[in-house]
């Protein structure tokens, strides 16, 4: 077969991975290792504990918070070519038994399991989730976004860059003037 057509489908994949998103509610843009450990860290994941990513793209900050810090992870992802790519991630990195990827749109998703709650949107995004997704979360949720601070909340820490912001919800679900 001609290569042209490899190319040419491979190009619709890519800009099918890069286009879709940014109409379904963020664009991709893929992390630094060094990043991931980053918003990690300042998410204080503990072992145990499972952390959701709504809008996970390829999964891996899922699967180093399964590998290195012992986590469970749940991602939602509206792309099913990042979603197939996360689940072959984590076979490979052998944490697919902590790790589930779901294909689907998470402003559907019912996110009542985390223990943590990452998120790498745009504030549009943010807007149209918050706040009425606080009614689905724990009463202990801690609430990790990275680049966009969450409108109308105030966070309990802001790293020293100003790219993360973590949120805890510590009263039910009455959180600052959201309640
Ligand atoms: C900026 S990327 C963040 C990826 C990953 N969370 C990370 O930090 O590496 C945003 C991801 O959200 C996905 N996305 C956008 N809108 C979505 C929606 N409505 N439902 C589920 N995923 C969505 C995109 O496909 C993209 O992979």
């Amino acid at each position: 077969m001609d290569w042209s057509v490899f190319l040419l489908v491979g190009l619709l994949l890519l800009a099918g991975m890069v286009v879709l998103p940014i109409f379904c509610g963020a664009p991709w843009h893929p992390l630094m290792p060094k990043t991931i450990h980053r918003i990690l860290n300042f998410a204080d994941i503990r072992p145990g504990e499972t952390l959701c990513d709504l809008g996970c793209g390829e999964g891996r900050v899922l699967i180093t918070a399964a590998k290195d810090y012992s986590a469970k992870g749940v991602g939602v992802e509206i792309d099913p070519i990042k979603v197939g790519l996360a689940r072959l991630l984590a076979k490979w990195k052998k944490v697919d038994t902590q790790v589930r990827i779901i294909r689907g749109n998470f402003f559907d998703f019912d996110p009542v399991e985390a223990d943590v709650v990452y998120l790498y949107l745009t504030h549009q995004a943010m807007d149209k989730l918050f706040p009425e997704i606080l009614e689905k979360l724990k009463p202990t949720v801690r609430i990790v976004s990275y680049r966009f601070c969450i409108r109308g909340m105030t966070p309990e820490k802001v790293s020293a860059d100003k790219t993360l912001f973590l949120y805890q919800l510590t009263k039910g679900n009455e959180i600052n003037q959201y309640s």
